[in-house]
């Protein structure tokens, strides 16, 4: 087996490197070391959002490395204030001078939030600013099966990825079989939890990395790859940024899977106050 790093198809005819790079917390001058270290390790997906208060950073990263930019994908997201059509346009522009790109490879609506009842608008913008040339792949985040349906009647438009809290204590596995089913690949965000729960050192997967010779947060990226899911890892430190792509050297056995599906807490495992449906985060 080779070490390659495979790649997922979306329904765009678009295909991503399957780890991202997350960026949650990484910021600043130290932030811009990270990144470009990153980039320098291999990475090809970066996931950033207005509300992560880091797209400069990103971009300087960008501007820094030595990769072309056509092969780097910049991934960024809609944050709640701008649903209005003419606002999320207005703040794609706006991300995009901030990172200094003239196009997004990948681009998100953040979160549904379905009380304000604006994201099939909010939707409909991030179709237009496809067809304007702002945006490559178009996809949402946090949205589970009603926000799903909605959008695709509403516009006739699939996005092509869903990017959802999945680590395993909350395995999040009905809407990934959702997503599958109407060909949007997930994404899994806190992939290890954070650091608020203690995935990384449970028992369960101590035993399955120490069998495969690999460490835990490799099985649990493995686990997301073989089962069709994109993790975007968050890793500020060189040394876990290249342990998160040596991925492609061994394989899960079924039970293997089966152990960390086992693991799931249902809604208890969700880390708390992240239900989509309540969620509401504005900037
Ligand atoms: N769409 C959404 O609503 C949403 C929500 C949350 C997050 N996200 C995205 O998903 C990304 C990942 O989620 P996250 O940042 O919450 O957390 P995460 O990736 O689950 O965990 C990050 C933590 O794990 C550590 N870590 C990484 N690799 C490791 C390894 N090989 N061994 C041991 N520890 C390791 C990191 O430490 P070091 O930095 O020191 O390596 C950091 O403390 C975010 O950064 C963001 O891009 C999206």
């Amino acid at each position: 087996m080779t070490n390659e790093i495979k790649r997922f198809s979306l329904n765009d005819g678009t295909t991503l490197p399957a780890v991202g790079l997350g960026t949650v917390q990484i910021k600043g001058a130290k932030g811009v070391t990270s990144v470009l270290t990153a980039i320098q390790n291999g990475y090809r997906l970066i996931d950033t959002s207005t509300n992560y208060n880091n797209e400069g950073m990103v971009g300087e990263a960008v501007r820094r490395s030595t990769v072309p930019r056509e092969e780097l994908i910049i991934s960024s997201k809609l944050p709640g204030a701008a649903h209005d059509y003419d606002k999320a346009i207005l703040m794609i522009q706006e991300s995009l001078y901030r990172i200094g790109i003239d196009y997004f490879d990948k681009y998100l609506i953040h979160w549904p939030l379905p009380k304000q009842g604006k994201y099939v608008e909010a939707w409909r913008a991030l179709v237009d600013a496809q067809k304007f040339g702002l945006i490559k792949t178009i996809g949402v985040s946090n949205f589970l099966e009603e926000h799903l349906t909605n959008i695709i009647d509403e516009t006739g438009v699939t996005p092509a990825t869903n990017q959802i809290e999945r680590h395993p204590y909350f395995n999040n596995k009905e809407l990934v079989r959702v997503n599958e089913e109407k060909g949007i690949l997930t994404e899994a965000w806190s992939p290890f939890g954070r650091e608020i729960n203690d995935v990384l050192t449970n028992p369960v997967i101590k035993e399955i990395a120490e069998r495969q010779a690999k460490t835990a947060a490799q099985v649990i990226l493995r686990w997301n790859i073989e089962n069709n899911v994109l993790p975007i890892a968050k890793s500020a430190s060189s040394k876990n940024q290249i342990t998160n792509l040596d991925l492609f050297d061994f394989e899960l056995t079924d039970e293997d899977r089966q152990q960390i599906d086992s693991l799931d807490q249902g809604e208890d495992g969700r880390l708390q106050g992240q239900h989509p449906n309540e969620y509401e985060e504005f900037d």
